[in-house]
């Protein structure tokens, strides 16, 4: 038997429980391969005699008619048990969890699911891992951060596409509003701030009212202090994901989540110009075909920051190697902004002025008003990949010895070839032999 949920929040609930009602899986957008799948746990969970839930974001995106991919379902039983009946049914795999009584099954087309046993979790210090108890899906619905993510839809086949709602999340995916399920939601987990603010904009829905002062609270009560930095640079990585991020990471800066990171940490016009620079460059039609855009938004967000700042932020995210490196770029950009201003540069000089940074960076220089863009992809597209026709074993043959003369003379031969003014081979290797004289003399 299902213990009873006591919240001690009943009034941030007041929504009405939906128990009832059927929705034909089959008549909304979703992948085949997706529908037969549910149709086949289903009838697995029949066969093993327990109640199986589509839980998560995947429902919550159902009903809203939104493109989600992500099977997570929950067990009420054994979960890792019913995952390795499924699995072994499909001819998949399955790596479960056993301290969380989870599991993931992957099957032979790459189709992925996670797999939980129905339960609930206790947190004993904010930001905490929680303690997990085994339970029925009224409690495991309960554990979860807002209505609208506390949506099940049954797969049993006596129940199928049976939507269980018990705090009203129906009626809030219809209003748009982002609530939480009692008033300790962010404190159990101060990430689920970040979240809001993701689940708000994504949707264009509103963080109700009575959620918005919690929020602010836990913020004020320095709680996002203790969670990880991983975590942290995870969920802030998940909004610079999103199709247009600048609006969320306005509300990051007005709900005062960014200050909470680093004191320096804002949106401000400035980060404004920065982004919408980066939309200009974003819709052009020669992009790169590798770089991350969340790198350059981050790029937006850091930039405005003083360079110690920004270091702090990196770190405090956890953000990758690649992250840091290019964070480390833009210490000398401003130099490089002034001298890319003139419009009259010779290739070559562009070249040396831009030679080893990354495509990110470089995209994020593009959109800055001073500097000629064309500058930027003339380098991406054609200079980044010249390289000189002689190499370090024509200079050794010409009996220059090795040393740092060789880059000095390589790198003076390609500027002479991206400048046009020389055009084979045989060129390049007088002009090698002339400066190495020049060099001895
Ligand atoms: N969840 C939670 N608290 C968190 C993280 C997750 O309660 N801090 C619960 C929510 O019920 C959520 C589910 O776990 O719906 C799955 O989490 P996740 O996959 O991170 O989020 P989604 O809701 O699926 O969001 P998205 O569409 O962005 O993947």
């Amino acid at each position: 038997m299902e213990r009873a949920v006591k919240s001690p929040l009943r009034k941030l609930n007041e929504g009405t429980q939906d128990l009832g009602k059927v929705i034909d899986l089959d008549g909304y957008k979703l992948p085949r391969k997706l529908k037969s799948l549910f149709k086949k746990i289903g009838q697995a969970a029949d066969e093993s005699g327990v109640n199986v839930y589509l839980v998560g974001g995947l429902p919550r995106d159902i009903l809203l008619d939104q493109p989600n991919l992500d099977v997570d379902i929950v067990v009420e039983g054994d979960g890792v048990a019913f995952a390795k009946q499924f699995s072994r049914r499909e001819g998949g795999q399955t790596k479960p969890h056993k301290q969380f009584q989870t599991a993931i099954v992957v099957l032979p087309k790459g189709l992925k699911i996670d797999v939980a046993t129905a339960r609930t979790e206790r947190y004993k210090q904010p930001g905490a891992l929680p303690v997990v108890k085994v339970s029925g899906i009224r409690n495991d619905l309960y554990r979860r951060d807002f209505t609208i993510n506390s949506i099940a839809i049954q797969l049993n086949q006596r129940n199928y596409g049976k939507v269980v709602d018990y705090f009203g999340a129906n009626q809030d995916l219809k209003a748009g509003i982002i609530r939480v399920l009692h008033q300790l939601s962010f404190v159990d987990d101060p990430m689920r701030t970040i979240r809001a603010v993701r689940f708000e904009q994504r949707y264009g829905f509103t963080i109700e009212k009575k959620t918005e002062r919690l929020l602010r609270e836990t913020i004020r009560a320095g709680l996002l202090n203790r969670v990880s930095s991983e975590r942290i640079g995870k969920e802030i990585t998940l909004i610079l994901k999103e199709k247009n991020p600048l609006p969320a990471v306005k509300r990051l800066s007005e709900l005062g989540i960014l200050d909470a990171i680093h004191p320096e940490f804002r949106v401000d016009q400035h980060t404004e110009v920065l982004f919408s620079g980066l939309e200009r460059i974003l819709s052009s039609a020669n992009l790169p075909r590798y770089f991350s855009r969340r790198v350059l938004y981050l790029l937006a967000l850091l930039y405005p920051l003083s360079p110690q700042a920004r270091k702090q932020v990196t770190q405090r995210l956890a953000l990758s190697k690649k992250v840091r490196n290019c964070v480390t770029e833009l210490e000398p950009l401003e130099d490089k902004i002034r001298f890319l201003e003139n419009p009259d540069l010779k290739p070559s000089q562009v070249y040396f002025s831009l030679r080893g940074l990354s495509t990110e960076v470089l995209l994020f220089m593009a959109t800055r008003a001073r500097v000629p863009t064309r500058w930027v992809f003339l380098y991406l597209e054609k200079l980044k990949a010249a390289g000189t026709e002689i190499s370090g074993e024509e200079l050794k043959e010409m009996g220059i010895p090795s040393g740092p003369i060789f880059k000095n003379i390589l790198d003076k031969v390609l500027a002479a070839r991206l400048d046009g003014e020389v055009g084979s081979k045989q060129e390049e290797l007088k002009l090698a032999e002339k400066i190495w004289r020049g060099e001895n003399r």
